[in-house]
């Protein structure tokens, strides 16, 4: 087989946040499998002799997991260069380690490239650092999507770990989150920040209080910061004060 798959991380939106090897691999590919938050900048660079395939999950839609795993198979047993184009990084709550075992079991040859996750490059967007020295020593990324069959993130046990925490997946559940946090002992006055489409046209900040976080208006794709950090905003020079209502810009 002289096929191949790459697993590549896409970054969070911007294609000047793509590595300079996922660049290279998006320009030469001659077939493009990519998910939904891959934004059009970067699937611009793509080659136009290249067949660029969609397999997004949206609600409501997309292409079963064990179907995606079958199509890279298929391709590169074609003998098809395929790069495989994932949001932000790969192994990142990306579904990558599933690709990479069912690629593994087939005897496909592949690689991964890591991207700029979300986890990091959201908040960063935001000016929020999410460790920093005298404030926030550790940072702990977690999903707030519920799945039947996995285990519950254990948010009351979350909230006494200190530091920094980073939700993906976490807008339809953040009430239930915030009160499981809040109930592990978070005060209510814990600064948030909600980053939407970071480092798109469409990035929009929101920042409140852990106890305003169920009402906030807040819109899917977003990561969610919660910690002392989540009030600053290095972007204006100063430390933000978190306003009682929350604030968005
Ligand atoms: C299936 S996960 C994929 C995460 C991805 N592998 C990563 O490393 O960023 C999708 C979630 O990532 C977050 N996300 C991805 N890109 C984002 C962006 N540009 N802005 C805000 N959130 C983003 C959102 O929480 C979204 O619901």
């Amino acid at each position: 087989m002289t096929g191949k798959v790459w697993l590549v991380g896409a970054g969070p939106g911007d294609p000047d946040l793509l590595t300079v090897r996922a660049a290279r691999l998006v320009a030469n590919a001659d077939v493009v499998v990519h998910d939904a938050l891959v934004g059009d900048g970067v699937l611009a660079l793509v080659n136009s002799r290249a067949d660029v395939i969609d397999v997004g999950k949206r609600p409501g839609r997309g292409v079963p997991q064990e179907l995606t795993n079958e199509l890279l198979i298929a391709l590169a047993s074609q003998d098809h260069q395929v790069v495989r184009l994932k949001g932000g990084d790969p192994f990142v709550f990306g579904r990558g380690g599933e690709e990479a075992a069912a690629l593994l079991d087939a005897g496909v040859p592949f690689e991964v490239v890591p991207g700029i996750t979300s986890a990091v490059a959201a908040p960063a967007a935001a000016g929020v650092p999410v460790t920093h020295r005298g404030v926030s020593a550790a940072v702990t990324v977690v999903t707030g999507h519920r799945r039947s069959g996995e285990p519950d993130v254990d948010w009351q046990s979350l909230a006494k770990v200190g530091g920094t925490i980073v939700i993906l997946m976490g807008v339809t559940e953040r009430g239930a989150i915030a009160a499981a946090l809040t109930a592990g002992g978070l005060p209510a006055d814990t600064p948030v920040a909600a980053i939407r489409s970071a480092t798109t046209v469409n990035e929009l900040t929101l920042r409140c209080r852990l106890d305003e976080l169920a009402g906030a208006d807040i819109a899917s794709p977003a990561v969610i910061v919660i910690g002392a950090v989540a009030a600053f905003d290095l972007r204006s020079g100063h430390l933000m004060e978190v306003s009682s209502t929350g604030r968005s810009r």
